[in-house]
C-alpha cells in the first residue's frame, strides 16, 4: 500500500521510519519531508498547510493512507476534506481538532465532562482581563485561545508581567487572531508528563508515557521550545496512576466525544501535570508530539499500519499494542539561538560515525548533492534504547558528540533523574 506522511520534522521522520518497517507498505511519500526522510520516502514539494494540493496529490497517486504530523492541517479540516473524497486519513475531523485549535473549547469540554484541569476564566477584551487579575493568585498562566506555534502560553510571576502578556496578546496582536480571546488560569505545581493516546472512534487507548524537556536551557531554564529531549517510560507512571488517569481522564474524554458527536479516529496527546491532588490536564494536542514520537515509536513492537487500519475500522484493542520494555531516550541537537533566531545552511558531519543501533531522526535538515545541511531550529534527534536509563543516556550522549555542525547546541541534562 501507498502511505503519505504530512510534515517535515523529526516526528515525521520517526513516523515514516516506523511505516517503512511494515511489510504492507510498498511506497512512502512525505510532504514536504526533509534531508533524512528522503532516504526512505519520496519527498514532494508541497506546503503541509495546503490542503487542496495535498488532496489533489493523494487522489492522483492513489494514496491508501495519510498520516498527518502537524496540527495546522488538522485544525483547518484536512480530515473532513479527505474523507469526503473517500480517502483514508488518521486524525480527528475539524470539530475534534478544536481540542487543540481552541484552548477555550478544550477548557469548556473539560469543565463539562468533569476532567481535572486548572481553574480558569476566559476573556474577550483586555480591560476585563486586567481587572480580573486580582482574583488570581501569583503565579498565574495566560494563554492565547488559538494556535500560536507553542508560544501562546505566558507564566507570569508578577502583575506587571501578566498585564504585559494580556496587552501583547489582545492589543498588540502578537499572535494575530489567535490572541483575540484569552484564558487566565491557575498555575499548577507538579511534574509534567506526556501521554499520547489512540482513539478508534469508540475507545481511547493510551500509548506508553513520556517525559518531555520543553525549556531551551539545562535545569529547565529559558524560553519554551517544541521540546529539547525526551524519554519513555515516564518514571512516575505506576499502575495506580494509570488507573486514575483511565477513570478520571480517559473515560471522561471518550464519553464527552460521544456526547458531542465528535468523530475521532486518530491521536490525542494529553499534556498532564502530576500534582499532589492527582493528574490534571494542561492541554490537548490532536497529533503526535515532537519529540515524544521519537521515543515512543522505537518502543512500539507492533506494525503501525495494522494499528492505524484498526483505528479507522473501530477495532483497536489494547492487546494490539505490543511494547518493548526497554527505556528510550532522545536528545535534540539544535541550531544555537533557537527558539529565537538562528542560522541555517551549516554542513552536518559525523552522521556516518554513529553506532549502528542508534537512530538519528532528521528535523530541520536539507540534502544538497548528497550532503546534509541544517535547515531549521531543531536539526536532529538522536535516539537509543537500553535496559537502564543511565546506560541509554550515555549511549545517546556518546553518539551526539560524534555529530557536528557550526553552532550545534543541545541540553546535557536530558533523562538525568532528579531533573
Ligand atoms: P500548553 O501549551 O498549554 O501545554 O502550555 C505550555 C507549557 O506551559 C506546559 O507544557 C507547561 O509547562 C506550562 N503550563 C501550561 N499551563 C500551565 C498551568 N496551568 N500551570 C503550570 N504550568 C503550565
Ligand atoms: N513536545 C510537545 C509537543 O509536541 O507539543
Amino acid at each position: 500500500m501507498k502511505v503519505l506522511v504530512v510534515g517535515s520534522g523529526a516526528r515525521e521522520h520517526a513516523i515514516a521510519w516506523k511505516v517503512s518497517k511494515s511489510p504492507k507498505v510498498s511506497k512512502i511519500y512525505c510532504i514536504p519531508g526533509n534531508g533524512g526522510i528522503s532516504d526512505i520516502a519520496e519527498c514532494v514539494k508541497i506546503r503541509a498547510e495546503d490542503i487542496e494540493l495535498l488532496l489533489g496529490f493523494a487522489l492522483k497517486e492513489n494514496v491508501d493512507l495519510t498520516i498527518v504530523g502537524p496540527e495546522a492541517p488538522l485544525v483547518d479540516g484536512i480530515v473532513d476534506k479527505f474523507k469526503e473524497k473517500g480517502l483514508k486519513i488518521i486524525g480527528p475531523d475539524k470539530k475534534g481538532a478544536m481540542l487543540e485549535g481552541s484552548k477555550i473549547f478544550a477548557k469548556k469540554f473539560m469543565e463539562k465532562y468533569n476532567i481535572p484541569t486548572a481553574k480558569y476564566k476566559t476573556f474577550k477584551n483586555s480591560k476585563n482581563a486586567i481587572k480580573a487579575l486580582d482574583s488570581f493568585e501569583s503565579p498565574l498562566v495566560i494563554k492565547a485561545d488559538g494556535l500560536a506555534g507553542g508560544k501562546g502560553v505566558a507564566i507570569c510571576e508578577t502583575r506587571q508581567e501578566a498585564e504585559k502578556a494580556i496587552i501583547d496578546m489582545m492589543e498588540e496582536k502578537k499572535f494575530g487572531l489567535s490572541g483575540e480571546n484569552i484564558i487566565i488560569e491557575e498555575y499548577l505545581e507538579g511534574i509534567e508528563a506526556s501521554l499520547l493516546c489512540i482513539i478508534d472512534g469508540k475507545k481511547i487507548i493510551p500509548l506508553e508515557s513520556a517525559k518531555d524537556y520543553k525549556k531551551i536551557f539545562e535545569g529547565d531554564k529559558g524560553p519554551n521550545t517544541g521540546g529539547m529531549g525526551c524519554f519513555s517510560p515516564h518514571p512516575l507512571f505506576t499502575q495506580a496512576l494509570k488507573n486514575t488517569i483511565r477513570e478520571e481522564i480517559l473515560d471522561r474524554i471518550m464519553y464527552g466525544l460521544n456526547m458531542e458527536k465528535i468523530i475521532y479516529r486518530g491521536i490525542l496527546f494529553i499534556g498532564l501535570m502530576l500534582t499532589k491532588n492527582g493528574p490534571k490536564v494542561l492541554e490537548f494536542n490532536v497529533r503526535m508530539g515532537d519529540p515524544e514520537t521519537e521515543v515512543i515509536l522505537p518502543r512500539l513492537k507492533s506494525d503501525i499500519i495494522d494499528i492505524f487500519e484498526k483505528t479507522l475500522s473501530g477495532k483497536l484493542t489494547e492487546d494490539d499494542l505490543k511494547w518493548d520494555d526497554r527505556h528510550c531516550v532522545c536528545v535534540v541537537a539544535a541550531s544555537e539561538g533557537y527558539p529565537v533566531s538562528y542560522e541555517k545552511g551549516k554542513l552536518i558531519t559525523g552522521l556516518d560515525k554513529v553506532d549502528k543501533e542508534v537512530v538519528v531522526f532528521h528535523g530541520g535538515t536539507k540534502k544538497v548533492d548528497g550532503k546534509i545541511y541544517t535547515n531549521g531550529g531543531r536539526v536532529l534527534t538522536i535516539v537509543a534504547l537500553g535496559d537502564s536509563l543511565e546506560e541509554v543516556r550515555e549511549v545517546v550522549y556518546n553518539n551526539i558528540e560524534k555529530i557536528n555542525f557550526e553552532n550545534i547546541y543541545y541540553r546535557k541534562d536530558i533523562a538525568k533523574l532528579g531533573q
